[in-house]
């Protein structure tokens, strides 16, 4: 059993590396952060970018990794930082193609078009850069290994190198990682637990809209999101999500309720969208995106069971519109609202902003952040918020809206296709 050190001992273990210490004893080590000043990059990863830390960013093929990491690596620039981009994929006189598109020229910007690992290596070291980024570690080889460039064996090794380098350096370093088809980080849980953050990059090419979200994040929160639009100059910052989320609602049409949803700290509306329809033969189908399906599974079965609705035979497809993730508990009653819509074929109000959880026995649960999600309706120009009694009765009064209080899913068809003053 080791003693317990007097204090004189403790004070020389301060400065031992490895020593045992009360954990009182320990002085808090605030982190440098870099910020880049895109704040949307920044809020992802928590308030910025940690010195001495590797970051991997994942996405399929085509989304914008490069174009994002160039944008911050030139936002850093501009901020008199000594940035180095190496490319394994793209050769200098391309991502001098791109950095004049994205309007980044600049001296301190550095590039290296180069796929030797141990190449690569030695300049992160060398470089004396702030930030270093890597695109992608699949390109990146070493001869030393039997196997094949993007192989798992390869971009491990590739991603400890750079791990060890990093860690002893001064500079933090983006890591690119493409992801094959089922949308894993090709090879790569391996990779994840490797390195100090996780971010994707996702979207569907065809529209627009770009999240940059955190799955892992030693240096502070995961669950903080940045909203891009990709244009002909590059990734814009979206500062108001739900004006982007909301901006192509149809008015009018059954199957469309409003949410308010909560990303880390920040609150967003989203549009969830329904399709019943039916009789199909057997039993209907459920296609869902954006809403888990395990609380779509269960909001269907509330609603046969409590309003008596027959939604076996039906098709239903469900949408959280724009590349949104509803997965929290409070969108049940827009999910449950949007259902309801599509089956009567009536339109829910379309001013009214729903949000709460829904328990088996067809209760409306309080959810967390209420005031938050009641000020974005409010801001957005919601003119009415049907939410969980106790939420309801625990919001401060004001800001022009009338809030509504549900008590049970049973009186959800009457207010949600109420008139509105
Ligand atoms: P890219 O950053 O190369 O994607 P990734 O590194 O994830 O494979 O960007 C891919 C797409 O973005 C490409 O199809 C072109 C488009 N794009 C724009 O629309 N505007 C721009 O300013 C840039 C640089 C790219
Ligand atoms: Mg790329």
């Amino acid at each position: 059993m080791p003693s317990v050190r007097s204090k004189a001992a403790l004070s020389l273990a301060q400065t031992e590396p490895g020593g045992v210490l009360p954990i009182t004893e320990i002085r808090g080590m605030p982190e440098a952060r870099l910020k880049t000043g895109m704040e949307e990059f920044d809020r992802a990863l928590g308030g910025g970018i940690v010195a001495r830390s590797l970051i991997l960013l994942g996405g399929d093929p085509g989304i914008g990794k490069s174009t994002l990491l160039m944008q911050a690596l030139g936002a850093l620039a501009r901020l008199n930082e000594r940035v180095l981009y190496i490319s394994g994929e793209e050769s200098p006189e391309q991502l001098k193609l791109r950095a004049d598109r994205l309007g980044i020229l600049a001296d301190n910007f550095l590039v290296l078009a180069e796929n030797r690992f141990e190449t690569v290596l030695s300049h992160i070291d060398e470089s004396q850069c702030s930030v270093v980024v890597v695109d992608s570690v699949q390109s990146i080889f070493s001869p030393s290994l039997d196997s094949a460039a993007g192989s798992v064996s390869q971009i491990r090794h590739v991603t400890a190198g750079i791990l060890d380098v990093v860690k002893r350096g001064a500079a933090a370093c983006f890591l690119v990682g493409h992801v094959t088809k089922d949308g894993v980080l090709a090879g790569p849980k391996v990779l994840e637990h490797m390195v100090d953050t996780v971010l994707s990059f996702e979207g569907e090419r065809s529209h627009p809209y770009r999240i940059l979200r955190a799955s892992k994040n030693r240096f502070g929160s995961s669950s903080e999101i940045g909203v891009f639009e990709m244009g002909d100059r590059g990734l814009q910052e979206v500062a108001n999500p739900s004006e982007l989320f909301l901006s192509e609602r149809p008015e009018g049409v059954s199957g469309s309720a409003v949410t308010a949803l909560v990303e880390g700290t920040r609150p967003i509306l989203a549009e969830i969208q329904a399709l019943v329809t039916g009789p199909a033969p057997g039993q209907g189908r459920r296609t869902c995106l954006g809403v888990d399906s395990q609380r779509l599974a269960l909001m269907i079965a509330v609603l046969e069971k409590k309003l008596g609705l027959a939604l076996a035979d039906q098709d239903i497809f469900l949408n959280a519109v724009g590349g949104v993730r509803a997965s929290e508990p409070a969108a049940d009653l827009a999910v449950a609202g949007a259902l309801l819509s599509s089956f009567m074929d009536r339109v829910a109000g379309s001013r009214t902003v729903l949000f709460g959880e829904v328990g088996l026995a067809g209760e409306a649960r309080r959810v967390s952040n209420a005031e938050g999600r009641i000020a974005e309706a409010a801001r957005l120009g919601f003119t009415r918020i049907i939410a969980p009694k106790a939420n309801v009765e625990a919001a401060a009064p004001g800001r022009g809206l009338k809030l509504v209080a549900i008590t049970h899913i049973k009186e959800l068809a009457s207010l949600l296709f109420q008139e509105e003053s």
